[in-house]
């Protein structure tokens, strides 16, 4: 497993950077052996039992900062370590982002208001091995036009896991998303960030880009870990970062949604490590 590319740290990386340079270096994609499921089923596990312990906290007045503090508190308290915490100076353990905010939102002290949607994405570290994963909130009554983003998102993402076994490519996946979100639905893919490898480190190769043509791209192999994270907008699929260095919105404003799943690749399909082990896999979530 490879630490450090051309003698840089890959935590010290952003993600483009971190794949445009191992495409360079020849790098591989890294297929793990089955002993180490496990590992990333414990990692896993605690991603997702933090973004349980936010169903209940996300309503309107509550600030992301304290949802932030709730993560950093349950994520030590389990053995893990936030993966996001001094990644390339990130200060939190979670992105939140708010309505038009495509993804990477920091934690602030603004309080949700009511008719909010959120995405809270949290990555841990447990004895080496990375759990990502990200879910969409509710934040108090919101808006039929919201819950429908919020809905094809869910699915989006459902539809590229499903495809998912050896043989099958990246761009199957992209395809599956594309074709069902952008096809039938009349929504955008955002084409600037994409799911990533992970395992032994945060982001790695195979790049899984959200948009794409069957048969393309890597073909996938027992033992390959990585996340699908489709970001969908109403509008537009630009994106633009803000001068803070980490904040993605839409260029035309309009409501962006994002699900993020870690799985790995099974001798006949695929696993997913990031399940809620209380059901909340979309929201309304039922309390
Ligand atoms: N969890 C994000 C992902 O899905 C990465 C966040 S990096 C951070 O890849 F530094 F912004 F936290
Ligand atoms: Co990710
Ligand atoms: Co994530």
């Amino acid at each position: 497993m490879t630490e450090t590319l051309l003698g840089i740290p890959l935590d010290r990386l952003v993600d483009r950077e971190a794949i445009e340079l191992a495409r360079r270096a020849g790098m591989s994609v890294v297929s793990y052996r089955p002993e180490d499921f496990e590992g990333m089923r414990r990692a896993g596990r605690i991603a997702a039992e933090a973004l349980d312990l936010m169903v209940p906290e996300v309503k309107p007045g509550v600030t992301t900062e304290y949802l932030d503090k709730l993560c950093f508190e349950y994520v030590l308290d389990h053995g893990a370590f936030p993966a996001c915490l001094g990644y390339r100076g990130y200060r939190h353990t979670v992105c939140t982002s708010v309505n038009h905010v495509v993804c990477h939102g920091i934690p602030s002290d603004r309080a949700l208001r009511d008719g909010d949607v959120v995405n809270i994405d949290v990555t841990v570290i447990i004895d080496g091995w990375h759990g990502d994963t990200s879910r969409m909130y509710y934040v108090g009554d919101v808006k039929r036009k919201a819950q429908r983003l919020v809905e094809i998102t869910y699915e989006s993402m459902m539809r590229g896991i499903n495809v998912v076994k050896p043989g099958a490519t990246t761009g199957d996946i992209g395809y599956a998303i594309q074709s069902y979100a952008e096809g039938e639905e009349r929504c955008s893919v955002v084409r600037d960030f994409c799911g990533h490898g992970l395992g032994r480190v945060f982001h790695a190769l195979p790049n899984i880009v959200h948009f794409g043509r069957k048969g393309h791209g890597t073909q996938l192999r027992p033992g390959m870990f990585f996340t699908v994270e489709p970001m969908i907008n109403l509008g537009g699929h630009a994106v633009k970062v803000l001068n803070d260095g980490w904040t993605a919105v839409t260029r035309d404003r309009s409501l962006s949604s994002q699900f993020e799943h870690s799985i790995g690749v099974t001798p006949t399909g695929f696993e997913i490590f990031t399940l809620s082990p209380k059901g909340w896999h979309c929201p309304p979530y039922d309390i």
